[in-house]
């Protein structure tokens, strides 16, 4: 089984792609939604969520666990990972492997507050592409929306245009570095317009975890999805059937880690 979590919808748009390349896999979510937005939190929170979370993806038996959140990973570049029997696959390093396979040198990041002050982007991409030029800008207005899925309104509209407004104006890709961003692609298209590239690293990132899927030999199982909310399950039911066009998902609550 596959292991993934996020601090609420945004992880999704990572859990389809794999689910796509990888349909007979079980795969557990877990939306840790009694905590989003994470981009807003302290290092010490984020670090003892993502101890929380990691701990709880491995005792449930995960094999391996595919990061879904961008801020999980950013904290994780500067204070380390916690131990795993599992390997943990980096959403930030799938990003920077994109970003230099399509060879891109003037890079623009969208994440949030707590992803653009770690400095993880900027790291990981120029680790790989050393004459990158990478610009930072955090949006924290829109894991919100997408949170009270109003990803359609003009709220979001003008949230998202603000933040593509502080990139520089010679920028070729911009990074979609929250997962939740992907739920706002309309909006980052009708921002940056038909010459900017917009990366999202979930494409990357799933294609690492099917070769570490056969590399491993990660057996498959009967394609079962669990999705598990620290938060409403009455509300995060009805999300995943709009995010995922799964009519009847198989939905848990669990108890939120107490910070
Ligand atoms: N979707 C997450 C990310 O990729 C977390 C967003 C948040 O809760 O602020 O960073």
């Amino acid at each position: 089984m596959l292991g993934l979590f996020d601090s609420g919808l945004g992880g999704l748009t990572v859990l389809r792609r794999v689910r796509q390349l990888m349909p007979s896999h079980d795969l557990l979510y877990f939306a840790d939604q009694a905590h989003v937005p994470y981009g807003d939190r302290s290092a010490e929170e984020l670090r003892a969520l993502l101890e929380f979370n990691i701990g709880w993806l491995d005792v449930q038996g995960a094999d391996a666990i595919v990061m879904a959140c961008n801020t999980s990973c950013a904290i994780a570049d500067t204070y380390g990972w916690p131990r795993t029997t599992g390997q943990i696959l980096d959403l930030i390093e799938s990003a920077a492997i994109a970003v230099h396979d399509a060879g891109y040198t003037r890079v623009g990041i969208v994440a949030t507050t707590a992803t653009v002050d770690s400095g993880a982007y900027a790291r990981k991409i120029r680790a790989l592409t050393p004459s990158a030029s990478v610009s930072e800008v955090s949006a924290p207005a829109l894991v919100p929306l997408v949170e009270a899925r109003q990803t359609q309104s003009a709220d979001a509209r003008a949230a998202v245009a603000a933040a593509c407004a502080q990139l520089p104006r010679d920028t070729e890709a911009v990074v979609l570095a929250c997962t939740h961003y992907p739920l706002l692609d309309e909006q980052f298209a009708a921002a940056l317009g038909d010459g900017v590239a917009r990366i999202d690293p979930a494409l990357e990132q799933a294609g690492r975890t099917a070769a570490l899927v056969a590399a491993r030999a990660i057996a498959p199982g009967i394609g079962r999805t669990r999705y598990v909310t620290s938060g409403n399950l009455d509300s995060f039911r009805a999300s995943i059937t709009a995010v995922m066009g799964d009519a009847n998902p198989h939905c848990e609550r669990l108890e939120p880690a107490r910070l």
